[in-house]
């Protein structure tokens, strides 16, 4: 069937598209695809310009002849319309994408199709509008016939994906170890090629775009593209000899750049993402703590703030400190878009932005790579950014620009100066805090460093944000999502000023204080649906309960254990053995006068196993403090002194019946004579290495090595755990030796086994709410364990999983594994066992 083009025009305009966003035949790259096809609609409208697939609404299209209509909604999945028109031979159908596939919703003849879209409070740009704005901390549908949101964030990873392909594809024409003398490479002209590539992409967008602006010139000419792109953009020339060598070089390069995924559809603000993505330098990151804001975060944070609407959102200035290529100002711009008056024009809402939109950024490249990423962000529009190059940290300048804004976005180095600054704290994030305390912006969404909120160094500033801000969320992301970069981090999203940030006594004015987190495994799902894995949302009244408790994890289980008894109550705990000399010479291999059997180093240890005992000096004349004179030759449980990992698993521990002496590294911890403890060595160790034990360190304790009062405090069953457990940790020692031992040895039990059993033993006896439990076992489920045992986690503690205890759910696994081998040895049915012949 062919359109009328007037009717396909009338039928868009009347649901209120412009007609200048309405294209015919639009062509764009099916990013979810491994080639990554161009693919094509009959005619697309979207929301405004430019078109991408965030801005698209609704598509037209006949299926293509070897396709099915299913197929074809597939495969437009990419063009990022929440509706799908499509026609195949006599039939239009209307499509949409849910939670659980393409979904049909309606149909009619093919001469009829127009009247698939005549409801306009349905197709609209408004509703459409609502429909595509994926809501921060609310769930999101994931069934029914409506469009699921998350669909755009799906085709956001794939752009990012192609594109991050695109570049290093263009960039391995320069990689150092393919080039030859003469040409550019990587390693000593990236000063050049980054800011060249940003030219290049520029020009292929507008060339892919078919901007008349560059219908002129010779596509095929890189350096007529990029001198384009200067001039356009008001850029200042790049100054680079060009020999016969490298203009091969570089043409071969355009080539593939120009060739590869059409960028027609590509939304402008990914590719802002690149610089950090791709073309960040180790260099720079070293020199400058470069490491980049995953995009899904600084989009979480942006949705989360409840920013003004209309005129309302043209008061506000927006600052991006620590710039890097302005990821933040990024997602502001593209959010703030959305908030300003409809009526504004696209020239209007450019003017706006770049003198309400400014970033600092010490390092003069990246200076240059922001300002071309917001061009491209920007795009279609002109220069005009103000990217300020000075060192933030000079004259305290932070707090003079913090000062001056209502929305402060940023992720600060989070290194200490090298050089003390009078007036200001060494450890930059500090400085940045104090500067918030100082003037505190309206909405405040900061990158703060892993245990940001537990950490005694940020307590005083948690206490007064608390206090200014009604509203404050810290949302705790985990380790390596920073690209490059290994370390977490904690974000600090805080907004709702009060007017008088000193709240009198007595006033009911309370705060909102939510934590959530993103584990590791649910990473990927942030990135798609900025759905955090958990957040937990308390009313705090800042003057009687510092904000700062709300924020520290498992506070519930904290406050059940409240009354239990400690370890203090029952143990002596003691740090070992210090030297004068130097560590390496403490310790010998071989036995030796004045030297004992012991521990040294912290590797010498892992839960209930000891793997390397050594001879340590416990001549007098060598040792500092008074630690010789503990009990070392008594029975006792010997701890590992300093955390094992960052994770919350960090304590080992094991009984030590051979009297060796430890170095500081560990603690020494013997039941007191006085005492009567319900519990043995044994139990008081499988405590220590239980996940309880192990989470409370972790919340309490902050610092690298552990201190003595807080493993004083870790709280203990009130009554005996099992006569059973000394039987399974002992199993548990021997299956750990036998780790390297005979090959055909097999006991009934693996270690991991052994080891979930002891866990819900000691849980047992705490005999906790099972949901405290579930909620203990759901936060210990990350990290590496201190265990020979490959310890894979605990089962059963998603949110929507019943909450039963460890214990009870081993005995369930246990019938579960009874039951199906009772079935398999039972005689098969009668015509079963004749098929086989075994009747
Ligand atoms: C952790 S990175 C963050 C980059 C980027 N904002 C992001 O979120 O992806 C820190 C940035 O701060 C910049 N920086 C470091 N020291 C600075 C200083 N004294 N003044 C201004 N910027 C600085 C670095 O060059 C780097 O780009």
């Amino acid at each position: 069937m062919n359109y009328n083009t007037q009717v396909l025009m009338s039928s868009l305009t009347r649901l209120g598209y412009r007609a200048a966003d309405i294209y015919q035949a639009f062509r764009f790259a099916a990013v979810d695809q491994p080639s990554r096809p161009v693919r094509q609609v009959d005619a697309a409208a979207f929301l405004d310009g430019p078109a991408s697939y965030r801005t698209a609404a609704l598509g037209v299209v006949r299926t293509a002849a070897n396709e099915t209509v299913q197929q074809t909604v597939e495969a437009t999945r990419s063009l990022g319309a929440p509706f799908l028109v499509v026609i195949e031979g006599d039939e239009a159908s209307m499509w949409t994408y849910t939670a659980s596939g393409v979904t049909q919703l309606d149909s009619t003849s093919a001469s009829q199709w127009q009247t698939l879209l005549a409801d306009h409070k349905k197709f609209g740009p408004g509703p459409i509008r609502q429909l595509k704005a994926l809501q921060v901390r609310e769930d999101v549908p994931t069934t029914g016939l409506l469009f699921d949101p998350r669909t755009l964030y799906g085709i956001q990873a794939s752009t990012q994906l192609a594109l991050d392909e695109l570049l290093t594809q263009f960039l391995s024409h320069f990689d150092g170890a393919r080039t030859t003398a003469g040409q550019l490479s990587l390693q000593t002209h990236y000063e050049v090629l980054f800011p060249l590539v940003f030219r290049l992409l520029a020009g292929k967008i507008l060339i892919d775009r078919a901007d008349n602006r560059v219908s002129t010139i010779d596509p095929d000419d890189p350096r007529q593209v990029a001198a384009t792109v200067e001039t356009l953009y008001s850029l200042s020339p790049q100054r680079l000899q060009w020999t016969k060598a490298r203009v091969m070089q570089l043409s071969s390069a355009w080539l593939a750049l120009r060739e590869g995924l059409y960028v027609r559809n590509v939304a402008a603000d990914d590719l802002a993402f690149v610089y950090e993505n791709t073309l960040i330098t180790p260099e720079t990151r070293k020199a400058f703590g470069t490491h980049s804001t995953p995009y899904s975060v600084a989009d979480y944070v942006i949705r989360s703030l409840r920013l003004p609407e209309g005129n309302a959102a043209a008061q506000l200035r927006v600052y991006e400190p620590f710039a890097g290529a302005c990821v933040f100002l990024t997602a502001a711009l593209r959010r703030f878009k959305e908030l300003f008056p409809q009526s504004w024009t696209v020239g209007k809402v450019h003017e706006h932005l770049v003198s309400h939109f400014v970033a600092s950024e010490i390092d003069p490249f990246a200076c240059e790579i922001a300002r071309l990423a917001l061009i491209l962000a920007d795009y279609p529009n002109h220069n005009g950014w103000r990217i300020t190059r000075e060192d933030l940290f000079e004259s305290n300048r932070l707090a003079g620009r913090v000062s001056q804004c209502d929305v402060l976005l940023c992720n600060p180095p989070f290194e200490n100066l090298d050089e003390p600054i009078e007036g200001i704290s060494v450890h930059k994030p500090v400085v940045l805090l104090d500067a918030v305390i100082k003037t505190p912006p309206a909405f405040v969404g900061v990158v703060m460093p892993s245990g940001f909120s537990t950490h005694k160094v940020y307590r005083e500033h948690i206490r007064r944000i608390c206090e200014i801000y009604a509203d404050v969320e810290v949302m705790v992301l985990p380790e390596g999502v920073f690209r490059h970069a290994s370390i977490g981090a904690e974000v600090l999203i805080a907004q709702s000023r009060r007017d008088n940030s000193i709240i009198g006594e007595g006033s009911s004015d309370d705060s909102t204080i939510r934590k959530s987190i993103v584990r590791r495994a649910d990473w990927p799902r942030f990135t798609q649906t900025l759905q955090t894995s958990s957040s937990d949302v308390e009313q705090v009244n800042p003057r009687s309960s510092p904000g700062l408790v709300a924020l520290r994890p498992l506070r519930r289980l904290w406050d059940c254990l409240a009354e239990f008894p400690i370890l203090d109550n029952v143990v002596e705990l003691h740090r070992g053995l210090e030297w004068k000399t130097a560590q390496r010479d403490a310790s010998r291999s071989e036995a030796s006068a004045g030297f004992r059997r012991g521990l040294h180093r912290r590797e010498s240890l892992a839960q209930f196993e000891m793997k390397q005992a050594t001879y340590i000096d416990t001549r007098p004349s060598n040792l500092r403090g008074g630690a010789i004179k503990y009990r070392w030759s008594s029975p006792k449980i010997i701890c590992n002194a300093a955390r094992t990992s960052r994770g919350p698993w960090r304590l080992a521990a094991v009984v030590d019946m051979d009297g060796l002496y430890v170095s500081q590294q560990f603690f020494g911890i013997w039941l007191r004579e006085t005492a009567e403890s319900p519990l043995s060595l044994v139990e008081l160790c499988a405590v220590l290495n239980s996940p309880l034990a192990n989470a409370f360190s972790f919340v309490h304790d902050e610092e690298r090595r552990f201190r003595v009062e807080v493993m004083k405090r870790i709280p203990i069953p009130q009554v005996r755990i099992s006569r059973e457990l000394d039987s399974l940790v002992a199993d548990y020692m021997a299956v750990c030796e036998e780790d390297d031992g005979p090959l055909f040895f097999s006991r009934p039990k693996s270690a991991a086994d052994l080891l979930l059993e002891i866990d819900a033993m000691v849980l047992k006896a705490y005999d906790l709410p099972p949901k405290l439990e579930r909620e203990l076992l759901r936060f210990m489920n990350e990290g590496q364990r201190p265990s020979r045992a490959a310890f894979g986690g605990y089962l059963g503690t998603g949110r929507d999983d019943a909450a039963i205890p460890l214990h009870k759910r081993l005995v369930m696994c246990r019938t579960n594994i009874q039951a199906s081998w009772r079935t398999l040895t039972e005689p098969f049915p009668k015509g079963v066992a004749d098929v086989f012949g075994l009747a």
